[in-house]
């Protein structure tokens, strides 16, 4: 049986909308066919998207399941199944584990959800994509150039297919980002934008003590997110919905360099692998607009996720935690309408596109984010001015050659003026 999700939850994950046992809901579908998904990365993020995508469309059945790890794919399963018994058909033989668990999902479904850390996100997104699915593709979409290069010709190849490519930046399925970004952009509520400025101001986030069996690979993949390679950095990671946010408020225009500075001041310990705590950006565009940003993930210090986005005759005033969206200055505005879960909206959305036939593609901007905040990245562990054409075009290559469990990558936390730009 379907168990009801507790309030809170609800209201977090479903935004209204009633799970339905999958046989009900194929007779209210009239003619529609089931559509089966698949979760690669059965982590937090997985296993919520995949309870949106059950949410969004009445003839969704979860069908596969892969991640790294068992223990992480019983506990997203066992998760879900409390909720959406009757959306899961997950038999053992479609639970996959290890490196190549991918390739299994992928080819047992018509719908494939990407959320495993970022370093792996290139090679998914292409092996779904060549394989014919659709794809709901978390944020980041890489760790570095090549990888960046691999999702631009991937977002390529699936418009000609016709596939749709949904991305996980999320706020621009914020009804109340929507509302002030189209006032902005659409309805000059502020003017020319002249000025665009925004932070994530956070926490640090978990660690997972090392366990005897586990090899140094498994090790850091277990925490991933200390690692360059893997996460891509916590600018890359997290404040990367504040970078899009910055393209975003320029109509996704993209910047022609980054100016950047960051650091290691209190997350020193080995624990916490290579990434560091902090970053400032300046990012500038052809017309002279600078864009600031201000990261920060320290215990015990001061915590936000604003926007402003400074126009010639008004100010936005975004805070998109508190939900609270203001236009001061020659024309008066405050967003007054429904707050939505921006997380179902994505899968809303993606699925209404695919029962339509009319597939959206939002590739090419999410990697465009991505490199965006990949190049603040560079700009901060170099000490350099980095043009958006040398990110795009950069050798670095973060991403192992092959997978296999055993000795880790290299660790090596930048130096500004010493690490070289490659
Ligand atoms: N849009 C958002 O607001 C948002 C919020 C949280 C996380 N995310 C993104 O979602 C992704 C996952 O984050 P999370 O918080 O769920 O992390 P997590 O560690 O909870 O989950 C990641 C899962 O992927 C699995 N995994 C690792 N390598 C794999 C591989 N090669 N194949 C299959 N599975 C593999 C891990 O074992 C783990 O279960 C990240 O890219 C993160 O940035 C987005």
């Amino acid at each position: 049986m379907t168990k009801e999700l507790p309030r809170r939850e609800f209201l977090k994950t479903t935004a209204g909308i009633v799970a339905l046992p999958l046989l009900q809901t194929t007779a209210f579908a009239g003619a529609r066919e089931s559509l089966r998904v698949g979760l690669i990365g059965c982590g937090g993020r997985g296993t919520g998207a995949a309870m949106q995508a059950i949410q969004a469309d009445p003839g969704v059945v979860l069908w596969s399941m892969g991640d790294l790890f068992a223990d992480r794919l019983a506990s997203s399963l066992a998760g879900i199944q409390e909720y959406f018994a009757d959306r899961l058909q997950v038999p053992p033989s479609r639970q996959h584990v290890g490196f190549e668990a991918f390739q299994n999902v992928i080819s047992e479904v018509d719908v494939v959800l990407l959320a495993t850390p970022p370093v792996f996100r290139p090679q998914h997104l292409a092996a779904a994509v060549d394989a014919g699915k659709h794809v709901f593709c978390e944020k980041p979409v890489a760790v570095d150039a090549p990888g960046v290069r691999s999702v631009l010709a991937t977002a390529k190849r699936a418009k000609e297919k016709g596939l749709s490519l949904a991305s996980g930046f999320c706020w621009r399925a914020a009804f109340g980002y929507r509302a002030i970004y189209k006032r902005i952009l659409e309805e000059s509520g502020i003017g020319d934008v002249r000025h665009v400025y925004a932070t994530y101001l956070a926490g640090g986030v978990w660690f997972k003590e090392r366990k005897p069996d586990w090899t140094d690979l498994e090790y850091q993949l277990r925490n991933w997110y200390y690692y360059t390679n893997f996460s891509g950095d916590h600018i890359v990671e997290q404040a990367i919905h504040s970078v899009d946010k910055l393209l975003w408020a320029k109509n996704d225009a993209l910047p022609i360099h980054a100016t950047a500075m960051g650091g290691r001041q209190v997350r020193t310990d080995s624990k916490y692998g290579n990434i560091y705590d902090h970053f400032g950006v300046v990012y500038e565009w052809e017309d002279g607009t600078q864009g600031h940003l201000q990261t920060r993930q320290q215990d015990g210090c001061h915590s936000e996720n604003l926007d402003r986005i400074i126009g010639a005759d008004g100010i936005a005033w975004i805070d998109g935690w508190a939900n609270r969206f203001e236009i001061k200055g020659a024309r008066p505005w405050k967003y007054e309408g429904p707050v939505n879960n921006m997380y179902q909206t994505e899968h809303d959305d993606l699925f209404a596109s695919i029962r339509a036939g009319a597939a959206m593609n939002q590739g090419v901007k999410m990697a465009h984010s991505t490199l965006a905040a990949i190049m603040g990245r560079m700009s901060a562990y170099t000490g350099k001015r980095i043009h958006w054409q040398q990110a795009l075009e950069s050798q670095q290559n973060l991403t192992p050659d092959s997978w296999q469990f055993g000795p880790g990558i290299e660790v090596e936390v930048a130096v500004p003026g010493k690490t070289a730009f490659l």
